[in-house]
């Protein structure tokens, strides 16, 4: 296993689309798509656009968004899964989002690429001087609070947030 994170590019084409459409049409952890989500060329031409305007932290953005690095988790030239980093934390973010969200393929579970693709995401914060970054899952996500935990997470609370479709949510601080 050689795991990296890898911006979106269109030289992935065939593989980021095999594994969109395993997620069917609905919303994608980290993967900078809006649902219902398709696996198109043009699709993929847009998030091109989008992720590098995300990216770049000298281009100014509206004020609900902040930087953001929309990352693939690649293996062996497979796109594997999703990740993506927001440098800062708005108040949505604060509440719900966190800095890190990411998503595997279902076909691809349970084999260590979401620990993997955290442990570059981390590397990615430490790298732009965070000293700490906040994750947060459902609180029945047993597959994201174990990655979360295992990457050194602290529980900070459970919050209601069943007004924003979330039911409880756990928050978690990691210390880098
Ligand atoms: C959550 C998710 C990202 C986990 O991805 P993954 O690649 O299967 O996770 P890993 O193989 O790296 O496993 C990480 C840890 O979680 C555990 N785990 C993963 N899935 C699990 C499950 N369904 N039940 C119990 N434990 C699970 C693993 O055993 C491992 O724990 P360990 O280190 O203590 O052994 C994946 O299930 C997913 O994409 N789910 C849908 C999207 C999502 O929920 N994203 C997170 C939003 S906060």
């Amino acid at each position: 296993m050689t795991v990296q994170l890898v911006r979106p590019t269109l030289d992935l084409f065939d593989s980021w689309s095999a594994a969109v459409a395993e997620f069917g049409a609905g919303h994608i952890d980290g993967s900078g798509l809006t649902a219902p989500v398709t696996g198109d060329r043009q699709t993929l031409e847009a998030l091109i656009e989008k992720a590098s305007l995300l990216a770049d932290t000298s281009a100014e953005l509206p004020e609900d968004s902040v930087h953001n690095d929309l990352y693939w988790i690649v293996d062996e030239g497979e796109v594997v899964g999703f990740l993506s980093f927001r440098h800062a934390l708005n108040e949505y973010l604060r509440e719900v989002g966190g800095h890190i969200g990411y998503a595997v393929r279902g076909s691809r579970r349970r084999r260590g690429y979401a620990r993997a693709g955290l442990a570059l995401g981390l590397d990615r914060a430490r790298e732009i001087g965070l000293d700490r970054v906040m994750i947060t899952c459902d609180d029945d996500n047993v597959g994201s609070f174990r990655t979360i935990e295992g990457a050194g997470g602290v529980l900070q609370d459970v919050t209601d947030q069943t007004e924003r479709g979330h039911a409880r949510l756990r928050r978690y601080w990691i210390t880098l």
